[in-house]
């Protein structure tokens, strides 16, 4: 049994952010942006759009897009490292009332930014024993909830946004064909937020404020993702047996165009086959890939019956791919 995305669609917060605006509040440029990045703005949620919001706001307008009754929604998957509430209750339980999706399980994973990727493999295993025939998966992330406004190296990289699917089965061979989910946790850290978890509490005091907002190795991150990426697209086809001329699109990880620019060149893969929208947007976590996919499906650019293949990398470290015949 396949199982197919019946409907894919987004929510993006209204506030937009271009880097001359960001360079008035940091030490930065627009030019040292997108020279080292390819990013020219990202959108910024507001207090009242929260993650469990925005996530809710995605899977409305899935909903709304294939026609289904939210009571018949069987499981709702979120994949955020910026829940509402560090420890309980997940943010998809919050979802799943906002929504009015009364009948459905709902659980939180955390896999970054191939969070998405992941979602996907373990609703296709869930839906496999036949007990599950619709399920939301979402990615969604309030990433300037976790930055640190004063860290030019990490502040001028991330965007909010939510993206989300409703699967089912196909009923024919289209949809989900195969996927690959990897990890190297000896790269934890990084890429980590070190305070307010259980090893490191974070009580009212701190030695150290930059403890508190997400700090990372640019470099070793950069490194690892050109890395992954080639090795995961490599054994995506090989597994299916797939050339380049085979694959319609590939939807990576919207994190850094200058990531999947090497990663496109090392593979030999025609760069346009590569999709990318994180100009507009920046790195919005696991929310990139169905956010890619809706403003594909906008532009006329996805259709029915083309092999896509995801690829997610981030924080975890996390590497995975899909295999997708839309
Ligand atoms: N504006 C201006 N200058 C800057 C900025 C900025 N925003 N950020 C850093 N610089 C400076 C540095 O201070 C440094 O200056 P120095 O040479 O005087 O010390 C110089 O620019 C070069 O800094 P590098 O860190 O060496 O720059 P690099 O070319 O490696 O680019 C970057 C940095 C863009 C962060 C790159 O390493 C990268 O993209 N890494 C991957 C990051 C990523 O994608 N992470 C997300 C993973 S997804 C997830 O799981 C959430």
């Amino acid at each position: 049994m396949k199982i197919k995305v019946e409907a894919v669609d987004a929510y993006i917060p209204k506030n937009r952010v271009s880097n001359q605006d960001l360079a008035k509040k940091v030490d930065t440029s627009d030019e040292w942006i997108r020279s080292h990045t390819g990013i020219g703005a990202r959108h910024i949620a507001s207090e009242e759009e929260t993650l469990s919001y925005m996530a809710a706001e995605a899977a409305k307008k899935v909903l709304a897009k294939s026609d289904t009754d939210p009571l018949d929604v069987d499981m709702i998957i979120l994949s955020t490292i910026t829940p509402d509430y560090s420890s309980t209750p997940s943010s998809s339980c919050i979802v799943q009332d906002l929504i009015g999706a009364k009948n459905a399980a709902a659980f939180d994973i955390k896999a970054a930014c191939s969070g998405f990727v992941y979602g996907m493999e373990i609703a296709r295993g869930l839906m496999m024993t036949g007990q599950y025939k619709k399920i939301l998966v979402i990615g969604a992330e309030k990433m300037s909830s976790v930055l640190n406004w004063e860290d030019r190296s990490t502040c001028v990289l991330f965007g909010d946004a939510a993206g989300a699917v409703l699967l089912s089965p196909s009923g024919d061979e289209s949809g989900l064909q195969d996927s690959i989910l990897r990890a190297e946790g000896q790269g934890a850290l990084a890429l980590y937020q070190k305070a307010g978890g259980t090893r490191n509490p974070f009580h009212g005091e701190i030695e150290d404020k930059a403890d508190l907002y997400l700090t990372m190795d640019g470099r070793a991150v950069y490194n690892f993702a050109v890395r992954v990426n080639v090795s995961i697209l490599k054994e995506l086809m090989e597994r299916n047996r797939l050339s380049i001329d085979d694959v319609d699109w590939v939807v990576p990880h919207q994190a850094n165009a200058r990531i999947i620019s090497a990663a496109a060149k090392r593979l030999n893969f025609p760069q346009e086959k590569f999709f990318m929208n994180l100009e507009e947007y920046a790195n919005t976590s696991a929310a990139s890939i169905p956010l890619a996919l809706t403003q594909m499906e906008r532009e006329g650019k996805l259709k029915r019956g083309q092999r896509i293949l995801t690829v997610g990398f981030g924080a975890g470290l996390t590497y995975a791919g899909n295999y997708i015949i839309w």
